[in-house]
């Protein structure tokens, strides 16, 4: 069963996705079919996503989380918080680790940022957040300024600190340490960065970067 029969399937609930976003959760969901996953989707409206995702992931405990509420769509395997994405003190208030979190709440700069800065540490290894609606980035109406765009554009930058680094190393003798600095707070345990239209994959994994395997 692919996503769209997911939510074809799905028990109850309205939802709303892009078109393009069920092939790429196909594509990079696979992995956590099977594995009792614990998930995270800000953004629950009408509840059906919420049910969608129980299909696809049988195993899985989802938590949904919106600043209405949306406590009639809590069952045995959702369980709902409600408040704002855009509030540190909030999401701390909600227990335990994720191995996938789903942003496809408000989706203006600050409720992205704010929300992946909190969350991502809460991600387990080997987990995926998920930004959904980037084009809001280039929607002033959704904050401007410091875009989100712009925040995983300077995520990729700081996930190459490494070579940052060494180049300052050997080439600039440390006289320029201020020069390149990690612009994102949140530059460990990334492993990948995947865009496609309008949604980036952030993987969590903490693998040695700037290694080279040398075979002779
Ligand atoms: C695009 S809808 C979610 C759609 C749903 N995920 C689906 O696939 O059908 C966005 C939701 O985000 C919620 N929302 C807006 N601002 C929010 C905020 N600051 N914190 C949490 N949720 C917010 C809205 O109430 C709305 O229900």
């Amino acid at each position: 069963m692919n996503l769209l029969e997911a939510a074809k399937n799905r028990k109850s609930g309205t939802l709303s996705k892009w078109e393009n976003y069920f092939r790429e959760y196909d594509t990079y969901f696979a992995e956590y079919r099977e594995r009792p996953i614990r998930l995270m989707e800000i953004g629950v409206q009408g509840g059906g996503s919420l049910s969608m995702w129980k299909e696809y992931f049988p195993k899985a405990k989802i938590v949904g989380v919106d600043i209405d509420d949306c406590s009639r769509f809590a069952t045995d395997d959702i369980e709902i918080f409600t408040g704002d994405q855009a509030n540190p003190a909030f999401l701390g208030s909600i227990p335990g680790t994720f191995d996938i979190i789903i942003d496809d709440g408000g989706h203006t700069m600050k409720q992205q940022q704010i929300s992946f800065k909190c969350l991502f540490p809460r991600l387990n290894e080997g987990g995926m957040y998920v930004i959904e609606d980037l084009h809001t980035s280039y929607w002033p109406e959704f904050g401007g300024g410091y875009t989100t765009m712009s925040f995983l554009k300077d995520l990729i930058d700081d996930i190459h600190d490494w070579a940052r680094k060494s180049h300052r190393a050997s080439f600039f003798r440390g006289r320029l340490r201020h020069f390149h600095q990690a612009k994102t707070p949140v530059d460990n345990g990334i492993r990948s960065i995947t865009f496609a239209d309008s949604m980036c994959f952030i993987k969590k994994e903490h693998v040695e970067k700037g290694k080279q395997i040398k075979l002779s």
